[in-house]
């Protein structure tokens, strides 16, 4: 924390809660590991993606982004989604930022010049936002705006986590090309492996035009409550699915991540003993540890 928290504006709308569709038993697509790029301890750049809303994509951004910074890494949090959450979940209000990622990706102005620092340093949105994917589909390169943009501070953070829309819209894509992995979280309550599917295939084609090296990293499971036989079979049909790729790590359901938002701060600073803190700790130190068996094993193919 370097600077003091302002109260937050309160959201002045519910977060967005999709028709999750129906739930396919088996996904027809596999979902692909990335290859290490070769500077295996390079910056690691991970949009947390899912195009259904209300899966908890901006609160764990915040949160996983907190708890990497307190195991002693560098952290760029990029707020891409115009309801601009993120930005409000650290105590700002998007209505009257006046330049935000949008200049960025729009005008091109440095990412630096809207980088707030915060607990973590954030890459702010603000309500423009919302006008980017009309104004990028005109350019030349509209789909490697982010990516040229993050080249500037690529080298100052140590992950670079970027929190998407609830679409596989342009500004998505962006987060696609920009990064070297994907990470999805699922929420158990309203599973959609459809939804999953769909997300695979638009990974795919990027991965064919735009970024080689791009693909899911991990699948998040959200909102779980061990007491409900429906969030178990949530999980049971995800790691059927999915295999390894969905994580140990269960962020169960509690008010506590709703609550923290209100406050400006994250779960870990609001309530930093508590168990839905411990939960992100927890995600944070296997996502670190599922890399590393991953670099891992690729010096040992090259070797
Ligand atoms: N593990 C959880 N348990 C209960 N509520 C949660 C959890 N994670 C997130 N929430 C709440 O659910 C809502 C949607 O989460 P959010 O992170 O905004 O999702 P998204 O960014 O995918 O739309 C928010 O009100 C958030 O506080
Ligand atoms: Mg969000």
């Amino acid at each position: 924390m370097r600077e003091p928290v302002r109260e937050p504006e309160p959201p002045t709308r519910e977060p967005e809660r999709a028709d999750p569709g129906p739930v396919v038993p088996v996904p027809a697509v596999q979902p692909v590991r990335p290859s290490t790029p070769a500077g295996a301890t390079a910056t690691q750049v991970i949009a947390l993606a899912n195009q259904k809303g209300g899966v908890a994509k901006t609160t764990t951004t915040l949160n996983l982004g907190v708890a990497f910074s307190e195991m002693g890494h560098r952290v760029l949090l990029v707020d891409l989604d115009p309801q601009g959450n993120l930005t409000m979940s650290q105590g700002l209000n998007p209505d009257v930022i006046e330049r935000s990622m949008f200049d960025v990706l729009v005008h091109k102005i440095p990412i630096s010049e809207v980088i707030e620092h915060r607990e973590v340093d954030l890459a702010v949105a603000s309500i423009d936002l919302a006008g980017a994917e009309l104004a990028l589909s005109a350019l030349i390169g509209r789909e490697r705006s982010l990516e040229k943009a993050l080249a500037e501070v690529r080298s100052t953070y140590d992950f670079v986590l970027i929190d998407t829309p609830p679409s596989l819209g342009l500004l998505t894509i962006n987060a696609f090309v920009a990064a070297t992995g994907v990470i999805v979280p699922v929420q158990c309550e309203y599973l959609s492996l459809r939804g999953l599917v769909q997300l695979e295939n638009t990974l795919a084609m990027v991965r064919e035009n735009l970024n080689p090296d791009v693909g899911v990293e991990g699948i998040v499971p959200t909102m779980f409550d061990g007491r409900t036989l429906h969030s178990r079979e949530a999980i049971e049909i995800l790691e059927e699915s999915f295999g390894d790729l969905v994580y140990r790590t269960r962020i169960r359901k509690t008010v506590r991540y709703a609550e923290a938002p209100v406050k400006g701060c994250s779960v870990l600073k609001y309530d930093p003993t508590g168990a839905a803190a411990e939960a992100y700790r927890e995600l944070a130190r296997e996502i670190v540890a599922a890399k590393e068996a991953r670099d891992g094993a690729q010096a040992r193919k090259h070797a």
